[in-house]
């Protein structure tokens, strides 16, 4: 759809050669002196979605201080205090990138680094994925039949009494179970036949142990110290998590192009204005409204801007893409939300150029 208006923009005067400049506000990272910024590449362009870090041990206490890069791959690390820093990135599906050193008020682009393979992506992932790699003693060993018997205590009388123990009533109370040192048995320890044997030599480590000992007293001391080391051996071996964590999952299943429907028709533009800043000479100020009618996710369109002289005649044309247009805080790949609108605010220098008016466009390239 095309949609005219036509407005008066002061006095024209006759230019030869038209020239326009869109300038998104979101082309360059805008920091202060006491921030870190940039933009983030990987292999495919911008990193979206990736950890930026930045550590020091200048200041009284070791600091980190981490962001999540948009959809651009821009980050800004804010307010840091005076000191020298380490910068990487980390992320689902990538190695940690060579730390870089910088200080607040710099640039700094990154690089982002694509794991090798799975076993070093996993590696990153939240305690928890390995977490899950554990496995209880299945329905049938409960009530438990003791030292005796199967090991587990015969307190416990179901699977969930026992995972409350693993989970919410016992281990996790104090500590996550999952994280490299917890699922990794440190060489220091000594030489264990296998994984049972070493937990029997490790929570008794260490002033905790005590609790720890009582814990896995009241799970069944044999049967939980060989469900423990029945995990640790599998992840020694190679294991790895069942499960991705959602957004490498996504990305591994769809080669990351899952995109939301491209149609035109279930789009307007519901109001739009073009007004000459009253603050910069020559700057033009385009606001609008793009919405989607549909009851479903539709993608981000490009919009067309075409300004127009007094004939009606084109005097210049631009296509913006999704992230030209819209708010460097917005994800455009999930598309528009069903029912949903978009704001649009453009700054136009259009100093070089006559115009009476302007028309918008809509369209999927
Ligand atoms: C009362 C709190 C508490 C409870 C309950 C507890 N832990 Fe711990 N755990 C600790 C503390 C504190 C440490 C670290 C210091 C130490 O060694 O005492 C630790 C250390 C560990 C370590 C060694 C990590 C390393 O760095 O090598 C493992 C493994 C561990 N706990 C597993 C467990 C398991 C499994 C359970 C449940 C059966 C459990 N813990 C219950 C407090 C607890």
């Amino acid at each position: 759809m095309r949609i005219k208006q036509t407005l008066l923009l002061g006095v024209a005067v006759a230019a030869a050669a038209a020239y326009l400049t869109i300038m998104p506000l979101n082309a360059q990272v805008t920091i202060d002196a006491d921030d870190i910024g940039g933009v983030v590449t990987g292999p495919a362009g911008p990193e979206a979605g990736v950890w930026v870090i930045a550590e020091t041990t200048d200041l009284g206490t070791k600091m980190a201080k981490m962001v999540v890069t948009d959809d651009q791959g821009r980050y800004v690390i804010p307010d840091l205090p005076k000191a020298k820093y380490k910068v990487w990135v980390r992320g689902y599906g990538l190695v940690d990138s060579a730390k870089v050193d910088s200080e607040p008020g710099k640039q700094l682009n990154l690089t982002a680094v694509k794991a090798p393979n799975e076993k070093a992506a996993a590696e990153y992932y939240p305690a928890i994925y390995w977490y899950s790699m554990i496995k209880p003693p299945d329905q049938a060993s409960f009530p438990g039949t003791g030292p005796t018997g199967n090991g587990v205590n015969p307190n416990i009388k179901s699977q969930g009494q026992y995972l409350d123990i693993v989970k919410t009533n016992g281990c996790v109370t104090c500590h996550q179970l999952g994280n490299k040192a917890t699922r990794t048995i440190p060489a220091a320890l000594g030489n264990f036949a296998n994984g049972h044997e070493a937990w029997t030599r490790r929570i008794q480590s260490g002033q905790a142990s005590t609790n720890m000992v009582n814990t896995i007293d009241r799970m069944g001391t044999q049967a939980a110290l060989k469900m423990f080391g029945d995990w640790t051996d599998r992840v020694a071996a190679g294991e790895l998590p069942a499960s991705k964590p959602t957004l490498q999952r996504l990305c591994a299943v769809a080669g990351c192009s899952i995109r939301p429907l491209r149609d035109v028709a279930a789009l307007s533009i519901d109001a739009s204005d073009l007004q000459a800043d009253p603050a910069h000479k020559g700057l033009l100020i385009l606001t609008a409204t793009i919405r989607n009618r549909a009851a479903y996710p539709i993608g981000y369109p490009y919009l067309e801007l075409t300004l127009t002289d007094a004939a009606d005649q084109v005097v210049v044309r631009r296509a913006l893409s999704p992230p030209e247009y819209v708010s460097g805080t917005v994800n455009t790949t999930t598309g528009i939300a069903p029912n949903g609108e978009i704001p649009v605010k453009l700054f136009i220098d259009a100093s070089a150029t006559v115009q009476a008016g302007y028309r918008l466009y809509l369209f999927f390239p």
